[in-house]
């Protein structure tokens, strides 16, 4: 990872290496203004560019926001609509915002269901961050953790057929190469926004050991002070993978 490592806190505990968020209540804090789910959804666009900008500030080397999920296709058919207007926008216009923060995009998902032009902005915008080197921010659009497995075993699957691997070569390494979060070190923090205490399908393989932190404040009004305190609660706790712990 080329970004500087998170200051150790105050009482020497370090990281978050790597902090992911299931961003939810963009429709209750538009219900609650009166206003259509798209503005929540809206003011939802302007809380990811302060997270970013936030965790960048703060040395979080590794940010990945859930934005679109495979079972949103469930949704009304203009409130997705509007999703995927609010990515491509987001996509086309915010290049040179994740420039200023030294942000190096990556989209997480299946490809095959989304919109040709999405499929080339995401690819432009991948190319174009390429080489920013202060975070790295994963976004996931129609991703699905049970799908992503499925595929992984699928492809281990096919190699095994194939006669290119032995099944009992199969390890927790050669089943991470798989999925599409290859490369990447699991998140050791998971936040969800607007009081649900759900993972909804989210990085099930990848968050075995993280750290979960539910926050009642709902997404459009989350920022850098929320991301801190949540970072605060991740450093007292003490984690101890299935062992006895100090
Ligand atoms: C959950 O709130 C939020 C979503 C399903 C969409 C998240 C999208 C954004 C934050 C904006 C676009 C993202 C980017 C990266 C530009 P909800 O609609 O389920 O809220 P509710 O539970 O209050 O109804």
């Amino acid at each position: 990872m080329s970004s500087a490592p998170l200051p150790a806190s105050p009482e020497g505990v370090s990281g978050p290496q790597h902090v992911a968020i299931i961003m939810d209540g963009n429709g209750r804090w538009a219900k609650a203004r009166g206003l259509p789910r798209v503005a929540g959804h809206r003011r939802g666009a302007d809380a990811v560019r302060r997270v970013i900008r936030g965790a960048g500030e703060l040395g979080i080397p590794v940010l990945t926001l859930f934005a679109f999920s495979t079972e949103n296709w469930t949704r009304p058919a203009d409130e997705v609509s509007d999703l995927m207007g609010l990515l491509r926008h987001y996509l086309r216009n915010e290049l040179e915002e994740l420039g200023r923060n030294g942000a190096r995009l990556r989209v997480i998902g299946d490809r095959g269901r989304l919109a040709r032009d999405i499929v080339s902005d995401i690819a432009d915008a991948e190319r174009r961050t390429h080489a920013n080197t202060r975070i790295d921010v994963n976004v996931c659009i129609n991703y699905g953790s049970r799908d992503e497995i499925i595929q992984a075993c699928r492809s281990l699957a096919g190699k095994v057929a194939a006669g290119q691997l032995s099944a009992d070569r199969i390890d927790e390494t050669l089943f991470e190469r798989e999925l599409l979060t290859a490369g990447l070190p699991d998140p050791d923090l998971l936040i969800r926004t607007s009081g649900e205490q759900r993972i909804s399908n989210f990085l099930l393989w990848q968050c075995a050991y993280a750290e979960l932190v539910f926050v009642d404040t709902l997404w459009p009004d989350f920022g850098k002070e929320h991301l801190e305190l949540a970072i605060a609660e991740f450093r007292r706790r003490e984690r101890r993978y299935g062992g006895v712990g100090s």
